[in-house]
């Protein structure tokens, strides 16, 4: 039976019978000015902002704004079917939570809310390498929840092989390379306030509880906090890597593997040349090369060198149900949702992170089915105009 996410806009209305209304905004594009009132300057401005400029932020929300969903009407589309499958994950709405590193700075209990309301809703989490719990105590909060894993990809063999070992040991079935960050961006942001969550020790659960890590190390993170911060600094950035590396990781990890960081028809051709089975169009929300061509802009020429040689996930700048009919009928397969569910973690924990799903999940139903469509498979170019002026 296919989930019926649209469900959530008449529980809310008969709450409010009762006096009850959501506990923050249903407007998912008004959640960061919410947040902004509810979170420190610091945390905030590492959550919100970008590159540079912004200008690749902006970007991405003026891409969506430039296409318009066409909705038919009399489709019969009463029942609506919003599954697929994707890098061997039956997915019960073409949805994924973005890995997102540190988030402790929001919620102290962080990605271990974060997991059990991804799980609680069929919605697999991406788990960063970044994250602030390890990876075992990750796993053991998603439950049964379908889990993958987000590598950034440590400059050490030995520690690379380790962190997949637990992974997979976890339960992760997916493994999730980020190739945009191999280095910070230029982020005045977090410049302005000197802050920088890693070198407060902060997104360092998973290199801190690794033996490959550790046996690296004089002193342990617990003896000496400081050196262990800046032994993974120097570890997890700093260096480009090159694509016959990726063959090592293929030879480390049983399950599928997608790139993320994808923007150019030529790196997605790479990526299926290189035996990779997805990949991730994706501009890192604007936070990595400000002046970047925005994510929804990149995706229509990446979809048609790839065909369904790979699996084309999106992400930057998805914030409705539109926007999530908009990338999948400009060819993504699924969506990856960022920065929404954290300001939902910031107000309030899991049922915080549960509210802006359950939001967007039900956003999509009812403007799939609004604008005639019953399953994903009816989407298409055909759904959307362009506006050119
Ligand atoms: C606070 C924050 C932390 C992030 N941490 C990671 C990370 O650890 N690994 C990663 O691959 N991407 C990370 N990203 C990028 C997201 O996975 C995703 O590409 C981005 O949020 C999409 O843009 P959007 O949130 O504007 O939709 C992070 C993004 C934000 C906002």
């Amino acid at each position: 039976m296919p989930a019926q996410f649209g469900t959530y806009q008449s529980e809310i209305y008969l709450q409010g019978l009762a006096g009850v209304v959501p506990p923050f905004t249903t407007d998912a594009t008004a959640l960061e000015a919410a947040a902004r009132e509810l979170l420190e300057p610091g945390p905030f401005g590492y959550v919100a902002g970008g590159a540079g400029s912004g200008a690749t932020v902006r970007a991405n929300r003026e891409a969506f704004d430039r296409w318009r969903i066409v909705p038919r009407m009399l489709a019969d589309a009463t029942d609506r079917d919003l599954r697929t499958t994707v890098l061997g994950t039956e997915l019960a709405a073409p949805v994924l939570l973005a890995p997102i590193g540190v988030q402790s700075i929001v919620h102290p209990e962080g990605e271990l809310a974060t997991a059990s309301a991804a799980a609680d809703l069929g919605v697999p989490m991406v788990l960063s390498t970044a994250s602030s719990y390890s990876i075992e105590e990750v796993a053991e909060a998603s439950g049964d929840g379908e889990r993958w894993y987000q590598l950034y990809w440590p400059n050490d063999d030995d520690v690379t092989v380790s962190i997949l070992e637990r992974a997979e040991r976890g339960g992760y079935t997916a493994l999730v390379v980020t190739l945009d960050t191999w280095t910070l961006a230029w982020r005045p942001q977090d410049l302005d306030q000197s802050y920088l969550p890693f070198i407060r020790g902060v997104g360092t659960a998973i290199p801190f509880s690794d033996p490959a890590f550790r046996a690296l190390l004089a002193q342990s993170p617990e003896e000496d906090r400081n050196s262990a911060v800046l032994r993974w600094v120097q570890m997890f950035t700093g260096v480009d890597k090159s694509w016959d590396r990726l063959a090592f990781l293929r030879e480390h990890w049983d399950g599928p593997i997608a790139l993320k960081g994808i923007l150019h028809p030529d790196d997605a051709r790479l990526a299926v040349d290189a035996g990779m089975d997805g990949i991730v169009v994706s501009n890192h929300g604007g936070r990595q090369v400000d002046g970047a061509v925005a994510a929804l802009d990149a995706l229509p020429a990446i979809a048609e060198a790839v065909g369904d040689r790979v699996d084309v996930l999106f992400d930057s700048g998805v914030r409705t149900g539109a926007d999530v009919i908009k990338a999948i009928s400009l060819g993504a397969k699924a969506v990856l949702l960022g920065r929404p569910w954290v300001y939902g973690l910031a107000h309030g924990g899991k049922e915080g992170v549960r509210h802006v799903l359950r939001g967007v999940l039900a956003d999509l139903d009812l403007t799939l089915g609004l604008s005639g469509n019953r399953s994903l498979a009816d989407l298409g170019r055909h759904t959307l105009m362009e506006i050119t002026k």
